[in-house]
């Protein structure tokens, strides 16, 4: 299961990308509006671009077709490579449909069911966000929808990419990676969490601690 970082912040994603674990970036409004708002957000998407060189979704605002294929068409200007995200909703679907037949690569986004996300695959949806963390949080059950999202795919053969979205901990990574999603955006937090473990520390503590005793028994520094 490939990676990405949602973040739209440039030092997270950075660091992230240094150690080479993530093969793209997943924005939205609430991302972007995080950030300093001296920054011009098409050079951020663009730096944020330059520095993973891999998926980079950029979020439309319009809920009108036209208004969603306006704004995709000027994305696409200043930035050619991006993938244009889009809400799940009927004019978002008529919009994916459109694109699609122009081979423009859609992220459908805010899907909460597999029945939404089966109708994001069937307008063209090069990939479905399926999101969890905020199923959980009104007392569903978001892990069960990735899992049953996947089971369909694996039934029917479908085309669309599953990211897992809405990640709140590095338990749902494991689960979704189990379910069989493609990719998971995860918050810069999580991907943090998910390396750590305390035993790795303790280790790699003693071993240099070891080291320093045994270099010191045979007179060196
Ligand atoms: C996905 O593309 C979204 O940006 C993201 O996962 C939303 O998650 P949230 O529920 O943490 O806002």
């Amino acid at each position: 299961m490939e990676l990405y970082i949602d973040s739209a912040n440039l030092s997270e994603i950075q660091k992230t990308a240094e150690i080479g674990i993530i093969s793209g970036v997943t924005t939205n409004p609430t991302l972007l509006a995080k950030e300093d708002p001296s920054l011009d957000v098409k050079e951020l998407i663009k730096h944020i671009h330059a520095t993973i060189g891999g998926h980079v979704s950029v979020e439309v605002i319009s809920t009108d077709t036209k208004g969603m294929l306006q704004e995709a068409e000027d994305i696409l200007k200043w930035f050619p490579e991006a993938t244009i995200k889009i809400p799940m909703i009927p004019n978002g679907l008529a919009a994916v449909k459109e694109l699609s037949r122009q081979d423009i690569s859609t992220n459908v986004t805010l899907i909460f069911s597999p029945g939404q996300a089966l109708a994001a695959n069937n307008a063209g949806a090069t990939y479905v966000s399926v999101f969890l963390g905020r199923l959980d949080d009104i007392g569903s059950d978001g892990i069960a929808v990735v899992r049953e999202t996947c089971e369909i795919w694996d039934t029917q053969g479908l085309e669309s990419m599953i990211i897992a979205a809405s990640i709140r901990h590095p338990i749902h990574v494991l689960e979704c990676a189990k379910a069989g999603a493609d990719i998971a955006t995860v918050p810069y937090k999580v991907l943090q969490q998910m390396m750590k473990h305390p035993l790795t520390d303790a280790g790699v503590r003693a071993f240099i601690t070891d080291h320093e005793n045994m270099m010191k028994s045979k007179g060196g520094v």
